[in-house]
């Protein structure tokens, strides 16, 4: 396991897990991730950039040894989340003289979840720069992408910004630098839409400042280094600022085939008015993909049968998830079914009540549908329609 050079004076040291498959139990990796560190060599001082995830702390010590470093003076931790800082005290201990350097708000998260000693650990405000020999650190407090302690890194005399989680993809890939990989860019969204879509409006409130810096490279601390890092800036910018488009997310679940013929129509009933829609089946969803496409959706449209007086279960997972992830959809509806009665609708809407979404007219048939009923998805689409014109 060898360091690499990404650009003068600047090693990757990170590792390459091509094997998970989920993270936080929650987050589905079909592409595997990395968990990039890197080590920058000035003149005087050595840094390193974030640390892995513990399990593969060995892979990182390896390169490190590769490339013959016997000190380390600093550690940044950009952020607490144990996949990049659970490699630190094992860092620390193997590597003496090192000093951990941390955001205000990051210093009590280290000594909470690490268990770090305060005299390990230093304070760096916003701004602040640290000398390590003809290479410059410069940290700028980037909060609540996704923890409140989260900082980046601009090392100037390269024009390299290392962006900790921010800009990241679950990609596992042997190419440490993108080199215009067609993977990344979906990648990157669908990281987005997990982690980073509930704290859009931190990301527009700081971007202007980091796109400002010009940045020869995007370093990130899962995925590939983006060499033309005018991709990633322009796509984060579209995905946080952009108006949402012209396109339903219709999550359905159909048990005994009522809610699925009313589901059938509606998407034909949109077709037919150039409203596109994306029909997700959630008895085996990808909740992975269900958030790339909240990432656009100018409208969910959720589909339940009526279980227990309720909506399904699993149709009220899919609430639960948009609530949290806060998309920039402006409308919701409900179609579905019910046997004699319920609160289906009334119980979606208050799941997605963090939203702030007009609630367009729902359309639950009991039984089958009936001619009314096909009307009626009819007249939710034609409502849909004219609320999208001008997207
Ligand atoms: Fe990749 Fe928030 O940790």
């Amino acid at each position: 396991m060898h360091a690499r050079l990404i650009t003068e004076s600047i090693y990757w040291v990170g590792a390459i897990d091509w094997d998970r498959r989920l993270f936080d139990d929650l987050i589905p990796l079909p592409d595997g991730t990395t968990y990039n560190a890197y080590l920058v060599r000035g003149a005087e001082k050595t840094a390193l950039l974030d640390a892995v995830d513990p399990a593969m702390l060995d892979t990182l010590l390896a390169r490190l040894s590769s490339a013959g470093i016997e000190k380390i003076d600093y550690v940044v931790s950009h952020h607490t989340e144990q996949d990049h800082s659970g490699g630190i005290p094992r860092i620390l201990a193997q590597y003496p003289e090192a000093q951990v350097l941390a955001s205000d708000k990051a210093k009590g998260l280290l000594t909470d979840h690490l268990g770090l000693s305060e005299d390990r650990l230093r304070v760096v405000q916003d701004g602040e720069t640290i000398d390590l020999g003809g290479l410059t650190l410069e940290f700028i407090y980037f909060p609540w992408v996704h923890w409140p302690e989260t900082m980046l890194t601009w090392l100037p005399e390269r024009r390299v910004l290392f962006t900790c989680d921010l800009f990241g993809s679950h990609l596992a890939t042997s190419d440490v630098l993108a080199h215009g990989d067609p993977r990344i860019l979906p990648a990157a969204k669908r990281y987005y839409a997990e982690i980073m879509m509930p704290f859009r409006g931190f990301i527009e409130k700081n971007l202007d400042r980091v796109t400002a810096l010009d940045p020869a490279m995007i370093a990130p601390s899962h995925g590939p280094v983006y060499d033309e890092p005018g991709l990633i800036l322009a796509a984060y910018r579209d995905w946080v600022s952009g108006p949402p488009k012209s396109l339903v997310l219709l999550p359905y679940i159909s048990m005994h085939g009522s809610t699925r013929i009313l589901v059938d129509h509606f998407v034909d009933a949109c077709a037919r008015r150039n409203v596109g829609v994306e029909q997700i089946n959630l008895v085996d969803a990808d909740v992975g993909k269900l958030a790339v496409l909240m990432v656009d959706a100018a409208t969910i449209v959720l589909g339940t049968p009526t279980v227990l007086g309720g909506p399904h279960p699993r149709v009220a997972y899919a609430a639960l998830l948009a609530n949290l992830l806060k998309p920039k959809a402006r409308h919701l509806s409900v179609i579905g079914s019910m046997g004699w009665g319920g609160k289906a609708v009334e119980q979606l809407a208050a799941a997605v009540s963090s939203l702030k979404l007009e609630l367009l007219p729902p359309v639950l048939c009991k039984g089958l549908p009936k001619p009314a009923d096909i009307e009626a998805v009819e007249a939710l689409a034609e409502a849909i329609a004219g609320k999208h014109a001008g997207l």
